[in-house]
């Protein structure tokens, strides 16, 4: 069995930070949601691991190498334009040869690895194995009719009026009969070639799709408010360790990882939270549910429920709270007259001031 991580794609919602690097790479806890599933792939017993890349390939390849860190080998699939999820597992259809697959969408966190499913795939091989999940807003997902009996009866990608409430998780079991059907379904409205109708196909050739409810939660990383969530709820599972330098003036509460080469100065870490290598804290206050990444420069400040990227500078902030910062960012505050807000922001930030 081999693994098909999806790590191409354009990333439009999480504009700005996707505009120059990919969405997958993304820390949550700071660790690049991508390295996730890899991490869970591997654990499940696969460990042959093709990745579909785009234009930030580079990138992905750069943070990925040949995968020997993880304890997986790593085969790059180049995907010239993302063309769709079956586009994609057509373009890897060479390295996937007659090969059971586990296909896992790069930019999907799940609860509880996938060893249930890839054990309950190799004991009844059916066609396609489907991980399900009812969510509040079916119609940005691929949406799955069940039958009385459990059975899949259809599936519709981003339905306007969805059927169900059960969307489909981006973690797919399939025999290599999923690359026949994907080669004869045509692009959708939105003109790409829909893993979905490749499933669909199976299904209305007679074949067994299976699908289960996946119990643990689940995080399509794609928007800012879920980025934060997923971040939150790892972080909910972190155990405290302090490899970084903490000098007598400060204080730290609860599970908290500090690397190694962190340093803080008369400031407050309340966990849970994440302070990457080489960041420099002095008189802050990081509150819970909070990633700061490598080499960030925090100064007089206060955060909370954010995650900040690698490189960041924020010196003079009252407060941030429910934030995404990119890498290398800098905010602060000046005495510069006359008394203004001074900006350089990238397209389709999103900057909210208080009232006041
Ligand atoms: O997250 C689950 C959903 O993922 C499912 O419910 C949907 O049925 C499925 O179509 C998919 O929807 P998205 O619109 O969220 O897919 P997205 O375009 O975000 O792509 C998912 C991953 O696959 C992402 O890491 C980018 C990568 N990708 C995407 C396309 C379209 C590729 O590598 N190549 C592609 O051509």
């Amino acid at each position: 069995m081999k693994g098909l991580v999806l790590a191409g794609g354009a990333g439009t919602r999480l504009r700005p930070i996707t505009y120059t690097s990919a969405k997958q790479l993304v820390p949550v806890a700071n660790k690049p949601i991508l390295f996730y599933g890899l991490e869970q792939l591997r654990d499940a017993g696969i460990t042959d691991i093709g990745i579909v890349v785009g234009d930030t390939h580079q990138e992905v390849r750069a943070a990925v190498g040949d995968g020997s860190d993880l304890g997986i080998q790593v085969t790059y699939i180049h995907q010239p334009q993302p063309l769709g999820l079956a586009h994609a597992l057509l373009t890897a259809a060479d390295y996937l040869g007659d090969d059971d697959i586990v296909m896992f969408l790069g930019d999907n966190l799940i609860e509880g690895g996938i060893t249930g499913p890839v054990d309950a795939f190799t004991a009844d091989r059916p066609d396609a194995q489907l991980l399900l999940k009812p969510v509040a807003d079916p119609q940005r997902f691929g949406v799955a009719v069940l039958d009385d009996a459990g059975g899949i009866v259809r599936l519709v990608e981003k339905p306007a009026d969805p059927p169900s409430d059960l969307a489909l998780v981006g973690v797919y079991l399939f025999t290599p009969a999923i690359l026949d059907a994907a080669r004869v379904i045509s692009p959708s409205a939105r003109g790409e070639l829909e893993i979905t109708d490749a499933i669909q196909h199976l299904i209305d050739g007679g074949g067994r799709v299976r699908a289960s409810v996946l119990d643990g939660w689940w995080l399509d990383t794609g928007k800012k408010d879920e980025l934060l969530d997923a971040n939150r709820i790892v972080l909910g599972s972190i155990t405290r360790r302090i490899d970084g330098e903490v000098d007598a003036d400060s204080t730290v509460t609860g599970e908290v990882v500090i690397e190694a080469g962190a340093v803080l100065r008369n400031s407050t870490v309340r966990g849970p939270a994440v302070i990457g290598a080489d960041a420099v804290l002095e008189d802050v206050h990081v509150g819970p549910f909070t990633s700061i990444a490598p080499r960030c420069q925090l100064t007089r400040c206060e955060v909370e429920f954010s995650v900040l990227l690698a490189g960041c500078t924020v010196r003079d902030v009252p407060r941030l709270e429910g934030s995404l910062i990119g890498r290398e960012v800098t905010i602060t505050r000046t005495a510069r007259r006359p008394a203004a807000h001074r900006f350089m922001v990238g397209d389709h930030a999103h900057l909210e001031l208080p009232e006041g």
